[in-house]
């Protein structure tokens, strides 16, 4: 969800305005997503490396999840989204934690969609999180094949991503589902986070649809 702070200084707004407008666009695309079939969105929403922006920033933005949580999640259950987290949840404030905790827990039956949300989430440190628990649970150089590995994934159940929207035309991943984005068409907008519609949403999957996947194959 990149473009935030671009949005606001577009308009001399502090950054923090530039957050909060990125989370008005939530509601709009997880409907959208939904009546467009999407089995499983993944919301970048808090990088391991955003800890280092100025501790202001961070402070508004965690401030800004809890405040999100409270409005969002019961709405985002009404409308039948499954929410669940990815990330390191070890490091994040104790509020901030137990509100995971609590969307999860009340939104567990649900399956129109699953929406989940990348906090304090790093493709690398995934995959680290991934090798430790292998080796804590004893395995042996014979057992870790792509399967296995995949399955010590934070969200092993869901199986690949499909497509990458990548928006303020930023042309890189950022440690973002590294594992899962192997074979992943992607869809670079100039569109800054803010300004993200639920229209362009549906044009992004168009034109993913209209692409042809070999994965290596002819
Ligand atoms: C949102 O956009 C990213 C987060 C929610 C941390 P940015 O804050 O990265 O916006 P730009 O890149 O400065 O425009
Ligand atoms: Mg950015």
């Amino acid at each position: 969800m990149d473009g935030n702070g671009r949005w606001a200084r577009e308009r001399w707004l502090p950054r923090a305005a530039g957050h909060r407008a990125g989370v008005a666009v939530l509601t709009p695309l997880i409907e959208a997503a939904g009546e467009a079939g999407v089995g499983a969105l993944t919301l970048y929403a808090f990088s391991t490396e955003n800890w280092g922006r100025p501790e202001t920033e961070v402070d508004s933005l965690m401030a800004l999840f809890l405040e999100t949580a409270k409005g969002k999640v019961p709405e985002l259950n009404e409308r039948g989204a499954r929410l669940r987290f990815v990330g390191r949840r070890g490091h994040l404030p104790e509020a901030v934690r137990a509100a995971v905790g609590e969307a999860e827990e009340l939104t567990r039956n649900n399956d129109r969609l699953n929406v989940y949300i990348a906090l304090n989430y790093g493709g690398r440190a995934e995959l680290v999180d991934a090798a430790r628990r292998m080796i804590e649970d004893g395995l042996t150089p014979e057992q870790v094949d792509e399967a296995t590995f995949a399955s010590y994934l934070y969200a092993p159940e869901v199986p690949e991503v499909d497509l990458v929207i990548r928006t303020s035309g930023e042309l890189r991943i950022s440690n973002f589902l590294l594992w899962q984005v192997a074979y992943a068409e992607f869809y670079v907008t100039d569109t800054l986070w803010p300004d993200f519609s639920p229209e362009e949403f549906r044009r992004a999957i168009s034109s993913f649809a209209a692409r042809s996947r070999r994965r290596g194959g002819v």
